[in-house]
């Protein structure tokens, strides 16, 4: 209600105004039109929304925009500040329209940040996939992602949807309390390395009621996430929520405290996953990971700890994962599996897994119960689960 009233306010009164303790800033008032280039009015209503007196909100009406590379940077001495958009947003298709930027929009060292709004924000990626070469080459050059938040603090991400980018969708880094909350991300299947949401490096992260469907993981977590709460996702097609890859450097930061539950998954390559390199420096552990509440529909890996995890053989799978893998609970998963092996626990050789719980995890792939394909992993069974089968010659299964 409130922003209908502000909107229209807006609407009306055609240039800044304050109501009660928020001050609008309307991207027109800057020279932002429909159907014009946006870049400058953004960049223009923001350097006044962050120096402001007053929490602001900077206001994008509907209607079509186009929008180079920006980014908006505090921090800020307005107390919050609001990006809210009803626009559908448009990147350069073109790859050197984006000036090598690591994301399209990029909002950094803001506290109480907010975006929302029923606004599309479209990436462009079809005409750039082909740019992407990475699956032939391991130092292929990153494309643009849509949206990077950094070092955000107590910051909310609404309503929104993103579209077709050209990379990941979303990073975050150096977060503290942020929310997700009823978004959509949505790219073509068959797109390279289109991840949903991907959070490295930090504390408080929650991404609640969000659909997503993109040619990678919906939701993957990098090394340093920590208090991660994933709920009423749907997620699909796409490789499913997985934690890491990690392991490959020396200098990462655990990953503990991820909650997943009330989850939809169909169509997916993997359901929810951890991977973790072999024969490679990184230790750090990985601990108290939950998910509960599952409904997997047509999952290739429905449940799959990884740690060979090892793309296009670039790595010695005999030298096993230094990295520690403890406290991970699977609990009501249920839903239709891709392949007779729906449970996948192959841990480290070096490091086994502690502490995995399997209680009530019922699979079915083609109308039979899945079995389970273990190595270095004694899962606790609670309730229906698959049995653990040997893996490999010399696996410790239970
Ligand atoms: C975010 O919180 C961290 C940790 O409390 C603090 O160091 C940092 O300055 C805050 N950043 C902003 C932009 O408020
Ligand atoms: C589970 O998630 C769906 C969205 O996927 C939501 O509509 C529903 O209310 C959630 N149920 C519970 C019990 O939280
Ligand atoms: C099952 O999922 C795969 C992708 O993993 C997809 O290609 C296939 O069409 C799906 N089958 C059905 C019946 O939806």
């Amino acid at each position: 209600m409130k922003i209908i009233t502000c909107a229209l306010f807006v609407f009306l009164a055609s240039s800044i105004v304050v109501t009660g303790q928020k001050k609008v800033y309307d991207i027109a008032t800057y020279g932002g039109l429909p159907n014009g280039d946006i870049t400058q009015a953004l960049i223009k209503a923001w350097k006044a929304a962050c120096t402001g007196r007053y929490p602001g909100r900077i206001f994008i009406k509907k209607g079509k925009y186009r929008m180079g590379d920006v980014q908006l940077k505090g921090p800020c001495k307005a107390r919050s500040i609001e990006i809210y958009s009803d626009g559908t947003i448009e990147a350069p298709g073109d790859i050197a329209l984006m000036h090598g930027a690591p994301q399209w929009i990029r909002v950094e060292y803001v506290n109480h940040f907010t975006l929302a709004g029923h606004g599309i924000f479209d990436g462009r990626g079809p005409a750039a996939y082909h740019h992407n070469t990475c699956s032939k080459n391991v130092n292929c050059k990153m494309l643009t992602m849509n949206f990077g938040f950094s070092f955000l603090n107590n910051s909310v991400i609404r309503d929104v949807t993103s579209k077709d980018s050209k990379n990941f969708h979303v990073n975050v880094l150096g977060c503290n309390n942020i929310a997700f909350k009823n978004i959509k991300i949505t790219a073509p299947e068959d797109s390279p390395n289109t991840d949903g949401i991907h959070i490295g490096r930090s504390n408080g992260v929650r991404i609640r009621n969000t659909q997503i469907a993109t040619g990678d993981d919906c939701i993957s977590l990098g090394d340093g996430s920590v208090n991660v709460l994933v709920e009423g996702v749907t997620c699909g097609p796409g490789h499913g929520i997985s934690v890491g890859s990690v392991g490959k450097f020396k200098h990462e930061e655990p990953i503990h405290g991820l909650t997943v539950k009330n989850c939809t998954i169909s169509n997916t390559m993997n359901g929810v996953r951890i991977k973790t390199w072999p024969a490679e420096p990184g230790t750090i552990s990985i601990t108290k990971m939950h998910f509960e509440n599952i409904l997997m529909k047509n999952v290739s890996n429905p449940v799959i700890i990884d740690q060979e995890y090892c793309p296009w053989n670039q790595c010695n799978k005999k030298i096993p994962s230094k990295v520690r893998i403890s406290d991970v609970t699977f609990k009501n998963i249920r839903g239709t599996s891709g392949t007779k092996e729906g449970v996948t626990l192959i841990c480290s050789a070096g490091v086994p897994c502690q502490n995995v719980k399997l209680s009530n995890v019922k699979l079915t792939y083609r109308g039979k119960q899945v079995v389970a394909k273990c190595a270095n992993a004694m899962p606790i069974v609670k309730g229906i689960a698959p049995a653990c089968q040997r893996a490999r010659r010399g696996a410790a299964a239970a």
